[in-house]
């Protein structure tokens, strides 16, 4: 198969799509480890606006058990986040400190009181420059921005995912045109 720039594509290899205005890049997890590779690259990506004070907001779709979560902890490793990634399960919301950014990865699941929204100060975590990730959107509807990137995960086997990751602003487009190269085999130089 063909990629849009002749190149040769593998079974692993992200398909660049177009979905009306946005652009969409389709990609199938067989493992884990395929997770922890598009986490890290998708890190890469986001690396500079970080450190440079911008701001990023990541939406992460799927069932319970998709591995938005698991996705979430490797792109946070890769940031460089050390120690316990525990799960903001309970309280919505963890933030992890990092030299010159902080990201604060939500999950909305059991969030059912938008009083909690300006009580929790969430109003100015989402003003503020850093990354957030957020896990449950549909939860917290009417009430979160836009997000840059869209990931949706959806099961397909125990351990295969099909993944679809949607660039809803100008920001996205350099990070979707990256993530949309093949990946480097490992050990070769990028
Ligand atoms: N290809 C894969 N990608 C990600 N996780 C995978 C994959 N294959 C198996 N898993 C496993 O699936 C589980 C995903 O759980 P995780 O907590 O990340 O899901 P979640 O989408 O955050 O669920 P919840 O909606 O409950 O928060 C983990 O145990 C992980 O090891
Ligand atoms: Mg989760």
């Amino acid at each position: 198969m063909r990629g849009m720039r002749g190149e040769t594509l593998t079974m692993h290899a992200p398909i660049l799509a177009s979905e009306g205005f946005a652009p969409v890049i389709e990609a199938q997890w067989a493992s884990e480890s395929a997770c922890c590779e598009w986490a890290t690259r998708l890190a890469a990506c986001l690396r500079p606006t970080l450190e440079q004070g911008g701001s990023v907001d990541v939406s992460l779709d799927g069932p319970l058990g998709a591995g938005k979560t698991t996705f979430t902890r490797h792109l946070l490793r890769a940031l460089g986040v050390a120690g316990r990634i525990k799960s903001p399960s309970y309280a919505v919301v963890e933030t992890h400190e990092l030299p010159g950014f902080a990201v604060h990865h939500f999950d909305f699941y059991r969030f059912n009181d938008p009083q909690e929204w300006e009580d929790a100060g969430f109003r100015d975590l989402f003003a503020s420059p850093g990354l957030r990730l957020t896990e449950w959107p549909d939860k917290a509807a009417g009430l979160l921005p836009t997000p840059d990137l869209k990931i949706e995960i959806e099961p397909v086997s125990d351990t295969g995912r099909r993944v679809r990751l949607h660039g809803l602003s100008r920001a996205a487009a350099p990070w979707l045109e990256a993530m949309a190269q093949p990946a480097q085999p490992l050990g070769e130089p990028a």
